[in-house]
Order: structure tokens, then sequence, then C-alpha cells
């Protein structure tokens, strides 16, 4: 028996990395499973059809039931697809993975917008679309009479959440609109049986182990055999599985996935009010109340750089920041 027995899912971004951990993790708990992606290189450049096709491939060696698809996410009609081709094979639709992402990493200055356009469309677009037409589905599965329950499960980023890294507008825009959809659509849902939450995962695939800019990846440490691996994708496909299956109740909720750490995470919320009784403000009384306010450091949001090199006054960590900087504009000039 396993915990997704008699579940569908469909999962984007599947070929690769933590979405084919999920893949397989859920078609061994049972679930029968559509493996989208097309193949992209990290950029979202190429294709090539063998990568969702043999993972596919992989599960059905292993006993269990597997459909790849190519489509991308970042197409309207093609998302549309996708949800088709999971009750096409396989009669219904209980578990979405939005996991698909390209990454264009650079700074504001040296950003394009046609850079910036591609991140936005696979990350946030992407997961509007197949949220979309999962949702439509599910509204008239549940206006039928069947009140099976229903999961969808963003991925969100650090980047665009606690830890936000610099040269990573696109992917840190993104990843936010990601969660505040997932808040959004989890209270729309609710009405169709549709439990909606996201995970901010953190696991060695080739994404996190190419950071722009030289900056030194955190998880490209391999351990050895048998050894605890605190960045294997497998510890995201455990709580996907967890959030996918039936007897869950949690919705809205985004959860940072750390080797086995889970850790509820709430962002943006609301610090001290300033507030004038009964009348507005002019602009010098709010400066002087804003003056009294302990206002947070943006700097003390970079607690990647500060764990991955060890630096911890103001001071290193804008020259830390300067120098990445500089390397992105001179890998710009000279690419
Ligand atoms: N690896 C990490 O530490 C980390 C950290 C934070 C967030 N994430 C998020 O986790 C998810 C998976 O990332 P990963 O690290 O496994 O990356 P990855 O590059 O290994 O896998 C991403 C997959 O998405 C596919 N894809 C790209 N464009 C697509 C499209 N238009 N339609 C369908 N599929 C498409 C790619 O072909 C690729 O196989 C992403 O959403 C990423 O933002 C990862």
């Amino acid at each position: 028996m396993g915990s997704l027995d008699g579940r569908v899912a469909l999962i984007t971004g599947a070929g690769r990395g933590i979405g084919r951990a999920e893949a397989l993790y859920l078609a061994g708990e049972g679930a029968k499973v559509v493996v989208n992606d097309p193949g992209v290189a990290p950029d979202g450049s190429g294709g090539d059809v063998s990568v969702a096709a043999s993972v596919a491939e992989e599960i059905r060696e292993r006993g269990g039931e597997a459909v790849a698809s190519t489509h991308s996410v970042a197409e309207w009609y093609a998302a549309a697809a996708l949800i088709q081709t999971a009750v096409d094979n396989f009669g219904d639709l209980h578990i979405v993975v939005n996991n698909a992402a390209v990454s264009r990493p650079s700074s504001l200055v040296s950003a394009s917008e046609e850079a910036f356009d591609a991140v936005v469309a696979v990350k946030l677009k992407g997961t509007f679309n197949v949220s979309h037409w999962s949702a439509d589905y599910w509204r008239g599965r549940y206006e039928t009479g069947d009140r099976q329950d229903r999961s969808l499960v963003n991925t969100t980023s650090t980047a665009g959440l606690d830890s936000p890294l610099p040269l990573n507008t696109s992917y840190a825009a993104a990843n936010a609109g990601v969660a505040a959809m997932t808040i959004v659509h989890a209270l729309e849902l609710v009405r169709y049986g549709v439990r909606v939450n996201a995970i901010s995962p953190g696991a060695r695939t080739r994404l996190s182990l190419d950071l722009p800019a030289g900056v030194p990846s955190l998880t490209q440490h391999t351990p050895a055999p048998g050894e605890y691996d605190p960045w294997d994708p497998i510890h995201q496909a455990v709580v996907v599985a967890y959030l996918g299956r039936a007897s869950t109740v949690v919705t809205g909720q985004v959860l940072t996935v750390r080797g086995s750490t889970v850790i509820p995470t709430n962002t943006w919320s609301l610090g001290a009010p300033v507030t004038k009784e009964g009348a507005g403000w002019d602009v010098e009384e709010l400066a002087n109340a804003l003056g009294e306010v302990p206002f947070a450091d943006p700097f003390d949001r970079l607690t990647f750089l500060r764990r991955v090199y060890g630096v911890s006054t103001r001071d290193e960590i804008q020259d830390l920041l300067n120098s990445i900087l500089d390397t992105d504009l001179a890998e710009t000039a000279n690419p």
C-alpha cells in the first residue's frame, strides 16, 4: 500500500533535478504520473524529448505507471493539453506539482528584457497557466458531484522569500509571485476541495550548482555513500508526497525544506505601525515618526552570502556584493 495509491499526479519539469525525484518518489508511493519536461537547457533554450521519456521509462521499469509529455508550461494551450494528457491516460488528475523553472541570472544593470521575460514565462506564468487549467478541470469535476481531494503544490525559492540573492531579479520576482499566488489560489479553491501549498527547496541540481558570477554553491559537496545527504532532492519529494496525499488537510502554506528539516515560512509580516490619530500626516511629522522605527537592514537578508563566504560585518558584505556585481558586469561585457 502506497500513500498515493489511486492518485494521478502531473509534475512539470520532471525530467531532471527535484522534479525527477518527485516523479520517481510519487510513483513509488502508488501515483500514476505525467512526467512533463521539454528537456531544455538551464536558460530555457533547446529541447530534448528523451529527458521526460527516460524518467517515465524508469518509473515503468520499477513497476509504476507513467507517461511522458514535452509541452511547455509557458504556453497557455500547452498547459491545458497537459491536464488533458493526465485525464486521457489515467482518467483523472489529483495532484499537480508546478516545478518547472529556467534561470537567466544577471544584475539589474546588465539585464535584458528577453532574459527577464524568459524566466517569468516559465516560473510565474507557467505556474499560473497550469494552475488555471487544473482549477478549471477540478471545478468541473466538483460541480458534477465529485468531492475527491485535489492538491496543487507550487515551487518557490528562498531567492524570492527570505534570502533574495543579488543577480536574480527575474528569478526572485517570479518566485515571490508564486508564493503570493499560492495564498490567493488556496483561498479561491477551498470551495472546490482543492488544497494549494508551496515548497521552497534546497537541493543539489544543475540549477543550484551553477550560481551566477562565480558564487560558490552550498550544495556542491557530495557525501560518501550511505552518509546522510541533506541536499538530496528526495527530501523535497517526500514533502510533496505528504502535501499530495488525500488525507492531508493543510492548505495555503509555504514549507521551506532543507534536508529533513521542514520550516513553515511566512514572509512580509507587518511590523509595529506608526500612526497619527484622527488626521493625516504632513511630510515632516511622518519623517520624525518613521525616524524612530528600527528598520531592518536589507543587507541582513543576505544570509546565503554570509554563510557561503563567512563574512559578517556590513562593510565586508558590501565589498563582497560589489565584487560579485563587478564580475557580472565583466562577464556581460565579455560573454
Ligand atoms: N535546486 C535548488 O536548490 C532550488 C532552490 C530553490 C528553488 N528551486 C526550484 O525547484 C524547481 C526545480 O529546480 P531544479 O533545481 O530541479 O532545476 P533543474 O534545472 O534541474 O530542473 C528544472 C526542469 O524544468 C524544466 N523546464 C524548463 N522550462 C520548462 C517549461 N517551459 N515547461 C516544462 N518544463 C520546463 C527543465 O527542462 C528542467 O528539466 C524550480 O522551480 C526551482 O526554481 C530549486
